[in-house]
């Protein structure tokens, strides 16, 4: 049986998740969410009693124990307001949910039709459940709780609803009756959205690594993954944590571009031509910030001022970039599979990607052992290369990049390895989300050599803060430079940007 691959419509444009099993003397062959892997095993199995859950897989009686179904009580939200629905309203979901599964016959019907019959289906079904259960539930409710058991049975819960809005950009889930999103730049509880209970909210995380073969058990509590729509997920389950929680950083389908961080004031508009040159002119760039910063943004804003003749080589952990130019490569990590085997690093994608004829390579999150290789492809004829890492500020951006060499290389010596950063990276841009909630680039820096055993840089920009207005938020100005002359002022010149840059960098702003 397998609901894999099918669409729900028009809720569930992203699911194409494991359907909803009940014993296995019911259902043959389960599909999990169209992945070839092996059902996963070792603390998981299957319910053999349809009131323990929505779904097929269930937690260790270790789990179970630390977060018992029956707690409810407790899981009346302290923090999500119930604002449409009635106290038992999540009671009564759960029994028409409980008696949806109990039906062999129902999760065989399922089984032959697509998402959008398997959903009508599923709503016939339970309106008439609810008929004869006489539940006093008012017409709102019994519309919401027939759109939360198709959500349930055929998509990610009371996830779905949340991944199919695009105004989202993160959602947190920290617990059953715990979930948080950020929209538009600010972090509030999500309305409406809440787990039965932590079996049920497991159940859905174990449901979303599935989807890539993956798993999450008290043996492999943490999980990196991501939804078929791209976004990128995290996962860790008790004993790590108290319940299960869930990061997603949903996938933006459109990425925002150099003229809409001018708009939110991100960057001054001068500064955006600044870095159109830096992009043009084939500098080595590593872009610096925190989590949810804005760099995977801002390194996508640079990419679209390479010229169409170069072929571009990106890798990634997952597929963010939206390069516009006709000749690129996209390529990305893959963690180990359920056995532990078949990973292909990031540092073996950058590698590959020096025997791929690169005009540039583009990584977009650097971690570890691979700032060396992609030091080298700098270094090696591969100008114009660029890539992220997590730095709050330039300083600490050379200070990391240095511990990630010396990682991979602990024989290398520190000065050597200063000297490779000094020779192979142009210009370092750091991105900060302020305590406002705001995003901004906040420093352009040009690297300009060594000083002793130090790498100097020199200020092309920075972002300074004067106070606050009524309402909170930072008030602030970019600042350049001056007059001085950029080290890369002769290659500007060579693209016919020299004038252009000296200009902006001596308007004083
Ligand atoms: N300057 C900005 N103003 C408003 N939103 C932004 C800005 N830069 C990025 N964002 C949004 O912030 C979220 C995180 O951005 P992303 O570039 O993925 O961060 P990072 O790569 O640093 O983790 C995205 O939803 C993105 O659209
Ligand atoms: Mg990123």
């Amino acid at each position: 049986m397998a609901f894999g691959n099918k669409k729900i419509s028009p809720r569930s444009a992203n699911d194409s998740s494991t359907p909803v099993a009940a014993t296995p003397s019911r259902v043959a062959a389960p599909a999990f969410g169209g992945t070839s892997g092996p059902r996963p095993v070792g603390g998981f199995g299957l319910s053999n009693k349809p009131g323990t859950g929505s779904v097929v897989v269930v937690p260790t009686p270790a789990q179970a124990s630390r977060s018992p179904a029956s707690g409810r009580s407790s899981m009346i939200p302290s923090i999500v307001p119930d604002a449409v629905v009635s106290a038992n309203y999540y009671e009564y979901k759960k029994q028409i949910n409980d008696q949806l599964l109990a039906s062999p016959e129902m999760m065989q019907r399922l089984g032959a039709l697509d998402n959008a019959q398997a959903a009508a289906e599923i709503q016939e079904s339970a309106r008439q459940m609810m008929v004869d259960l006489e539940l006093p539930l008012s017409k709102a409710e019994q519309d919401q709780m027939l759109r939360d058991l198709v959500d349930d049975i055929l998509g990610f819960g009371p996830l779905q609803p949340l991944l199919d809005r695009d105004d989202i950009a993160d959602i947190m889930i920290n617990g059953p009756t715990e979930v948080f999103i950020e929209v538009g730049g600010k972090i509030e509880p999500a309305p409406n959205c809440r787990f039965t209970d932590e079996a049920h909210l497991f159940n859905i995380a174990q449901r979303i690594v599935m989807q890539r073969g993956r798993k999450v058990d008290e043996a492999t509590p943490m999980c990196d993954t991501r939804l078929n729509d791209g976004s990128r997920v995290n996962v860790i389950v008790p004993p790590l944590t108290k319940h299960t929680t869930i990061t997603i950083r949903k996938f933006k389908r459109d990425r925002l571009t150099l003229n809409d961080l001018v708009k939110y004031g991100a960057i001054h508009p001068d500064g955006a031509e600044l870095l159109k040159i830096i992009g043009k002119c084939r500098l080595n760039v590593i872009v610096s910030g925190g989590t949810g910063s804005g760099k995977t943004t801002l390194l996508n804003t640079l990419t679209a001022f390479i010229n169409n003749g170069e072929r571009i080589v990106t890798c990634e952990d997952t597929a963010e970039l939206q390069l516009q130019q006709p000749h690129v490569v996209t390529m990305e990590t893959r963690p180990p599979g359920l056995e532990g085997t078949g990973e292909v690093s990031m540092q073996d994608l950058v590698r590959n990607s020096l025997r791929m004829r690169p005009t540039r390579i583009i990584i977009g999150e650097v971690r570890g052992e691979e700032m060396f290789d992609l030091l080298q492809a700098m270094n090696t004829g591969h100008e114009g290369s660029m890539g992220t890492l997590h730095a709050n500020d330039p300083r600490l951006a050379l200070s990391r990049m240095e511990s990630m060499v010396i990682m991979g290389k602990p024989n290398l010596n520190v000065r050597n390895v200063r000297e490779m950063i000094a020779e192979s990276v142009h210009v370092i841009v750091q991105v900060n989300r302020l305590p406002d909630g705001s995003r901004r680039i906040t420093n352009i820096s040009e690297i300009t050599g060594m000083e002793g055993e130090t790498i100097s840089m020199q200020p092309l920009m920075e972002y300074v803060t004067t106070g606050e207005d009524d309402r909170g938020r930072l008030v602030g100005h970019h600042k350049f430079s001056g007059t001085i002359k950029p080290k890369f002022f002769e290659k500007a010149a060579f693209y016919g940007e020299g004038e252009r840059l000296q200009k902006i960098l001596s308007s004083g702003v």
